[in-house]
């Protein structure tokens, strides 16, 4: 079975630190490794993407291969045929499959039966690629031994791959949102069972933002739930990410969301266009860090 990942914990502390020194290097060109030459990649949407699929599409080309774009139309995935054999057709043509879909446990069926690496483009409950690019970012931008980081809003796939990457490395994570919104109990659980990170559920928006270096958000109704979007509204209209809430961040801290957002929504015009902000760095390392963990899963 080759090396895939569908969540953060599927590497090691060492291996993300290793993937951040090869993003490094791509980034600042380096090297410019070229592990997909004369190959094609899968890349598979059964949800709508700006980002994953441009970013995808761009780093495939660049390390050396071919991005083919497939949608549920076409292959109905685990429907039309079983997503065992969709693996073990995929491998027979191409070297990687990069997939954004709705349950997570279609990703990690197809990475067990797959025999080239399946990279995990966003699930429900997670988005490893865009939490590595976002901590990368921060290490761009931010020096600090251990980074306090304020996620506020939904209990979503971001907020779980935060829990994720705090099970790896030491980090002081305060996840704001409402008893009603919660994250994934497990992935929490396993989050907290790491004595390094400290971690915060608290309902209070200041708490979560005392003194942080970094204040995360996302839109309140992912995709597949945006009917839910009044509920969800009414729920975590305290968490919105404005001026008056940065007042008890650290005075240098960075605004970070992962796109697309619903400006006036869950943050501000005024400060997702302000001086904090660093959301369109995030957008651009999607690229680079997602270059970096195929260059790694290739080379495995
Ligand atoms: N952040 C992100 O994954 O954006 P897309 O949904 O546009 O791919
Ligand atoms: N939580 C959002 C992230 C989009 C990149 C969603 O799943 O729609």
């Amino acid at each position: 079975m080759a090396r895939s990942f569908t969540e953060i914990t599927d590497l090691t502390r060492e291996e993300v630190f290793e993937v951040f020194d090869l993003c490094a290097k791509m980034k600042s060109e380096e090297i410019a490794p070229k592990p997909l030459a004369g190959k094609s990649a899968a890349c598979i949407f059964t949800k709508a993407s700006l980002r994953t699929r441009v970013s995808f599409e761009v780093g495939i080309n660049e390390l050396g291969g071919n991005s083919l774009y497939i949608t549920d139309n076409e292959i109905k995935l685990g429907v039309r045929e079983s997503i065992h054999d969709v693996a073990k057709v995929l491998s027979r043509f191409v070297g990687l499959i990069m997939i954004r879909t709705f349950a997570h446990s279609d990703v990690t069926e197809l990475a067990k039966y797959a025999s080239v690496p399946v990279v995990n483009g966003l699930t429900d409950l997670v988005h490893p690629c865009q939490v590595m690019g976002d901590y990368f970012t921060i290490l761009e931008h931010l020096t600090r031994d251990r980074y306090k980081i304020a996620y506020l809003g939904d209990g979503n796939n971001m907020a779980n791959s935060w829990l994720n990457l705090a099970s790896l490395l030491p980090m002081d994570l305060r996840i704001g949102t409402s008893p009603d919104t919660p994250v994934n109990e497990a992935i929490l659980k396993r989050a907290q069972a790491n004595g390094e990170s400290r971690i915060l559920v608290t309902d209070d928006p200041k708490e979560a933002v005392a003194d942080a270096d970094v204040i995360y958000t996302d839109v309140w109704a992912s995709m597949g739930q945006k009917d839910k979007i009044e509920e969800k509204t009414r729920l975590l209209s305290k968490f919105q990410v404005n001026t008056a809430l940065l007042a008890g961040a650290a005075s240098d801290c960075l605004v970070m969301h992962c796109l697309p957002a619903e400006r006036g929504r869950e943050i501000t015009d005024e400060v997702m266009d302000g001086p904090h902000s660093v959301v369109f760095d995030e957008a651009e390392n999607r690229l680079h860090i997602q270059k970096a963990i195929m260059v790694f899963l290739l080379e495995q």
